[in-house]
């Protein structure tokens, strides 16, 4: 076996063998094998692809070429929850005080924003001393006395992965769904968790914009976790439009601790939160789906998952006072609010232009090392389906300087169509695959 005849052979349509695809992966961590040799790879896999026993190798080859949370001292069937990103998803705050408000248990790793799509750790961050920097040390041991616990990925996960994703990103080999599926998997199988829901979005605003494309990548990862043992199933749900009506990351804060608070809650971000934590609970054996829906919503009810959420900032050093009173969370000082151009129906949002928006708007990055204004975004008036008259509010921008106001002005109005008939708005939660 060398590398050579490794590429010949997916070049040609075959099929690589377990060996193969472990010699390949543990070369290329190590720096025995070549970028421009991983390169070819790559592309190869992205034209002629892999079955699902190679997706599987490929996934356990990068899990396997780092380190591995070991949850085993946690209570209860550690669980966790993964978003394909979007526009405003901020679940992961609500639906995780929700699953340990339950008896569950949450000890999450979870990523920075990127490009259009937002990051927990960014929200997270907006909390004021928030620490999300953490050892997998202390994640069990929050995990263990509160039920909860989100912080950063370690470096030392799947690193293999993060070799191949910067590579990935500059030769045209992102949109290949065992390349996508084996990335996600080997971060996800290595934080630890024993049972995953996955929520794969679908529309304008998600990475796969076609509903087949996204069933098939849920499809392809709901097969590595069960051949890897975990629990596992996938939501599709639709990213035609903002979850939510908060784009940016202390504003998303704020909304997911109001409707935590029973304050306001937008209805397609209530039902999605409780619908993931209902499959993370029935995931995790704590009863049936449906049990758990109702148990889910009580959580919400009750105020005993808001109660969860600010134990959760107090233990790992945020304010939770920022949670009650939202003026402690990052604003920013100008606004400007943008009004409908004509009459109609609100038809159509082009989602990753409103991702790109708020980016304009600082709230996002381009390039990993890219700051960020917390207190920038964007809150939408209305929503997808409904009917406005020309001059009223559609969404208000704000952030800590003007200078992105007319580019992120722009791609908003750009992004939007208003016409004179009702839209077909599609389901929230469009399949479920287990
Ligand atoms: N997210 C990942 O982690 N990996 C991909 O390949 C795509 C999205």
């Amino acid at each position: 076996m060398n590398t050579y005849s490794i590429l010949a052979k997916k070049r040609d349509g075959g099929t690589l063998t377990p060996d193969e695809i472990r010699f390949f992966i543990q070369g290329y961590t190590k720096g025995e094998i070549a970028d421009y040799q991983a390169s070819a790879l790559l592309m190869a896999i992205c034209i002629n692809g892999m079955n699902a026993d190679e997706t599987s190798e490929l996934t356990l080859a990068m899990l396997q070429s780092g380190d591995q949370a070991d949850l085993s001292s946690l209570a209860g069937i550690p669980c966790d929850k993964h978003s394909t990103g979007g526009v405003g998803d901020k679940t992961s705050l609500i639906t995780v005080p929700i699953v340990a408000a339950c008896g569950g248990s949450v000890a999450k790793m979870s990523g920075r924003g990127l490009g259009f799509t937002g990051g927990t750790i960014d929200k997270l961050e907006s909390i004021p001393g928030f620490r999300t920097a953490l050892t997998v040390e202390e994640m069990v041991n929050y995990t263990n006395r509160s039920g909860l616990c989100i912080c950063g990925q370690t470096g030392s996960l799947a690193p293999a992965d993060k070799k191949l994703y910067a590579l990935r990103d500059v030769t045209a080999t992102v949109d290949s769904i065992p390349l996508i599926a084996a990335s996600i998997m080997s971060k996800k199988l290595a934080s630890g968790a024993q049972a995953i829901v996955l929520d794969v979005k679908t529309g304008s605003g998600a990475f796969m914009k076609e509903e087949a494309d996204s069933v098939a990548l849920a499809e392809a990862m709901v097969g590595i976790g069960k051949s890897a043992g975990r629990r596992i199933a996938a939501l599709i749900t639709d990213m035609d439009q903002p979850l939510g009506r908060c784009v940016g990351n202390g504003l998303e804060v704020r909304e997911a601790a109001e409707l935590l608070q029973g304050k306001s809650a937008d209805d397609r971000l209530y039902r999605l939160s409780v619908e993931l934590a209902a499959r993370m609970l029935a995931l995790s054996g704590l009863g049936t789906v449906e049990d758990c829906r109702v148990r889910a919503g009580e959580a919400v009810s009750s105020g005993k998952a808001f109660e969860k959420l600010c134990r959760m900032a107090q233990q790992q050093g945020g304010d939770p006072r920022a949670l009650e009173q939202p003026e402690r969370l990052p604003q920013g000082k100008f606004s400007r609010i943008i009004k409908a151009p004509r009459s109609g129906y609100l038809s159509r949002i082009d989602t990753a232009r409103i991702g790109h928006a708020a980016g304009l708007l600082g709230a996002g990055r381009v390039k990993k090392e890219d700051s960020i204004d917390l207190g920038a975004g964007i809150i939408f008036a209305r929503r997808k389906g409904e009917k406005l008259q020309a001059g009223e509010e559609l969404c208000r921008i704000c952030a800590g300087s003007e200078a992105g106001f007319s580019a992120a002005e722009e791609a908003i109005l750009g992004g939007m169509e208003i016409s004179d008939c009702s839209p077909v708005c599609k389901e929230l939660i469009r399949q479920v695959i287990e």
